[in-house]
């Protein structure tokens, strides 16, 4: 089996290429300087001189506060990157899994369903949600994971921003009323990679598994890391952000028993490891 990977440069593109690799999975790394997604002509002479059985698409525009006011870039890359891709997959026979967000969901109280109403609240939300559509017109063979509060060596994310912002300050205020569950990439790397060699097509929620708000989150890296920053929790209501968020996040994960998918660790497990692997700490202790 042959796979191409987009966004390898990022956070969850870098560990699927090393996932694979250790499977002795032949794979191929791309991102933007390879082909660019939007290119719809320079996407499919990449992809079809490759000729992959799969492709994991990671490549998004993930900055969520800026695409409020860069809708079109945000649509172009989400939107119209992936319907390129997809259109690509369709025609060469490749099976098609895209990585998609909790944001695709607007709120509620309860765990969501994969079959649960869609309704994003941001417009990062909105074209991912978007972007499941054009996988959906192209072709049958897809798998769309929706994933959440994503954290991984290979980029900047809310783990590292906490660990730097300990290292200068006393005290941070933190939402405490946004609840969903952070994800650790290589983690989620391996369920997507035991994924795609299956034909268990259709859509999927992967995270690590317990729930937390961010302050918790916070609080958990500042404990675990040595760092004696307190952490004031506040209200989404009291923290200005240009995007707005769902309060609720949290992502049922029957579909992964059902398919006979191994849930992921907790994200406990997961950060703890993931300091050893940034050297913030030796044994996750
Ligand atoms: N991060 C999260 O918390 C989170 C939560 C839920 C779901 N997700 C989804 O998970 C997936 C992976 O996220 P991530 O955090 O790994 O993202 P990331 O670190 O931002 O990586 C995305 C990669 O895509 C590349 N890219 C952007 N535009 C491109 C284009 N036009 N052509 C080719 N490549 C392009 C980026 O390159 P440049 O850096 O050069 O632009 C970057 O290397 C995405 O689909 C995202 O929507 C992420």
């Amino acid at each position: 089996m042959k796979i191409l990977v987009t966004g390898c440069n990022g956070q969850l593109g870098h560990d699927v290429i090393k996932t694979l690799k250790k499977r002795n999975i032949e794979c191929l790394a791309t991102d933007v300087g390879d082909f660019d997604i939007t290119d719809a002509l320079a996407a499919r002479v990449f992809i079809e001189a490759y000729c992959p059985d799969a492709v994991i698409h990671c490549a998004a525009y993930t900055a969520v506060d800026r695409a409020e006011d860069d809708e079109e870039n945000c649509r172009r890359v989400n939107v119209l990157g992936t319907e390129n891709i997809a259109a690509v997959c369709a025609d060469i026979g490749a099976k098609l899994l895209y990585v998609s967000t909790d944001y695709v969901y607007g709120g509620g109280s309860e765990p969501h369903e994969v079959g649960d109403p869609v309704a994003p609240i941001n417009v990062y939300g909105k074209t991912k949600l978007e972007g499941e559509l054009a996988v959906r017109k192209h072709t049958d063979r897809f798998f769309i994971v929706r994933t959440s509060w994503v954290f991984g060596k290979n980029g900047s994310n809310f783990v590292k921003t906490m660990l730097r912002l300990g290292e200068q300050r006393d005290s941070l205020t933190v939402v405490c009323d946004q609840i969903g569950s952070p994800t650790y990439t290589p983690d989620l790397a391996a369920v997507i990679c035991d994924m795609v060699t299956t034909e268990k097509y259709g859509v999927y929620h992967a995270t690590n598994e317990n729930t937390c708000s961010w302050a918790e989150f916070a609080a958990a890296i500042m404990e675990r890391a040595g760092l004696k920053t307190r952490i004031i929790p506040i209200p989404t209501s009291e923290y200005k952000s240009r995007a707005q968020r769902p309060l609720n996040s949290v992502l049922s994960k029957r579909c992964l028993d059902e398919a006979g998918f191994e849930r992921l660790p907790t994200w406990q497990n997961a950060l703890d490891r993931y300091l050893v692997e940034l050297g913030v700490s030796k044994d996750g202790a």
